[in-house]
């Protein structure tokens, strides 16, 4: 005869006790619309998942909603800042060759964001571009520094408090800067943070971005990219001239952002509130040889000759349009272009996963594929770089296998 087990007896009554419990609990606070989503809560507390960063928008539960909206915050904040130095070095203050600017505007930027995500994401880990060992040698930089992050504020009272204020002093300033040294991973919640990716485009007037994305267990969930020098108008066309003489006028300005299975939308930059978003997807292309190219500037950075080589295997006519940071990745989500291709220069050299994790994001989410030049998908749960991947090729999914072909061939990888 079998034996009763007293501890599974026990155990499930206690189960059913918390059912009730909870099911009371959803019941009294439930209405007709959102009962799904409740349900689903019942549902993931029963089996023993956790359900953390779950907000209910109408009818619709969005998961990383909190955190989508954080980000883009933040990154809108920081945006303020580099603008104002961008503005001050158009003016002629520094000379050409004097990459102070870069340096300002990406230290006052990375202390905003993480100051930020430090406010409602206190446990995530970050890993972030600089450190700020730099600046506790230098008194007048981080003297300089400091005034634009303590004046540096959203126009919009509530949107400046959802991010917590900024730092207080400049020691703390050091501190969140510093918090930007993890060595990533595969395991929890990682930010990947760089504060102007494409130092050479915000030198030279280009483009340039802040790009901030939330990894979990290794994946990308959350992309943002505030692009302050790209036209708002999702259907603008890419001009030749895109990667240098640009400006942040009227008219300029957009953020990019997804969340895994959620699609990508883009919304202009604003310096309050955040604005309407609109969904975003790559362009259609039926015929590869009218497709466009996007290539960065910077030679060293990927090897343009490879490139023209693969552009002519394609039957691809058009030259490439040239700019820098993922300002290319945004490109090509909403259609102004169709592939971004990276080309190693180096057998040695590792991509940053703060290069490339949110622009991947973005651009999966508005159908297209990104891989390395091997085929691989990009794997940013291996620490700060992007060590088992080797360059990047970003095209819609329904022809990224011809164009990953044609790199190979060009590439002798076959
Ligand atoms: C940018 O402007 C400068 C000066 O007007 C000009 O010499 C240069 O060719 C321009 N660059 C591009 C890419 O249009
Ligand atoms: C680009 O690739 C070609 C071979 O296809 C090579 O000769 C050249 O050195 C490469 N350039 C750079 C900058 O790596």
């Amino acid at each position: 005869m079998p034996v009763a087990n007293p501890q599974s007896h026990y155990l499930s009554r206690t189960t059913l006790i918390s059912l009730i419990v909870l099911t009371l609990a959803i019941f009294t606070t439930t209405t007709t619309t959102n009962l799904l989503p409740r349900l689903g809560l019942l549902l993931s507390h029963l089996s023993g998942t956790t359900t953390t960063t779950t907000t209910t928008t109408g009818t619709m539960t969005s998961i990383y909603a909190r955190e989508l909206e954080i980000a883009q915050l933040a990154v809108q904040r920081a945006a303020i800042l580099t603008k104002r130095v961008f503005h001050e070095k158009a003016k002629g203050t520094v000379s050409k060759d004097d990459k102070s600017p870069v340096t300002i505007g990406d230290f006052g930027a990375q202390a905003l964001i993480i100051a930020a995500l430090r406010h409602s994401f206190p446990h995530d880990a970050i890993v972030a571009e600089e450190e700020a060992a730099q600046l506790r040698e230098d008194a007048p930089l981080r003297e300089q520094i400091w005034q634009l992050v303590r004046e540096t504020k959203l126009d919009d009272v509530a949107a400046e408090g959802l991010l917590g204020g900024s730092v207080r002093d400049v020691d703390e300033m050091l501190e969140v800067l510093d918090r930007g040294a993890s060595e990533g991973g595969r395991v929890g919640r990682v930010w990947t943070l760089d504060p102007i990716d494409g130092t050479k485009g915000f030198l030279r007037g280009g483009q340039y971005a802040l790009a901030l994305a939330l990894l979990e267990d290794g994946d990308v969930k959350v992309g943002v990219l505030g692009c302050p020098n790209l036209p708002v108008d999702d259907a603008a066309p890419l001009a030749a001239d895109i990667g240098a003489n640009q400006t942040d006028d009227e008219g300029r300005g957009v953020i990019f952002s997804a969340v895994i299975g959620q699609g990508a939308t883009s919304r202009p930059l604003r310096t309050g509130a955040l604005a309407e978003g609109k969904r975003i997807r790559m362009k259609e292309v039926e015929d590869l040889a009218s497709a466009s190219f996007c290539e960065s500037v910077e030679a060293g950075h990927s090897n343009q000759s490879e490139s023209a080589q693969i552009a002519q295997k394609l039957g691809i006519t058009k030259p490439s349009v040239r700019m820098d940071s993922q300002a290319k990745y945004g490109s090509i989500a909403r259609g102004a272009g169709d592939i971004y291709l990276r080309l190693p220069t180096s057998k040695t050299y590792q991509e940053k996963i703060w290069d490339h994790a949110a622009g991947d994001l973005i651009v999966r989410e508005a159908g297209g594929q990104v891989t390395d030049t091997k085929g691989n998908r990009l794997d940013f749960g291996v620490g700060r770089t992007l060590a088992t991947n080797s360059g990047v090729i970003a095209a819609p999914a329904a022809v990224h296998g011809k164009v990953l072909e044609a790199v190979q061939e060009v590439l002798k990888l076959k």
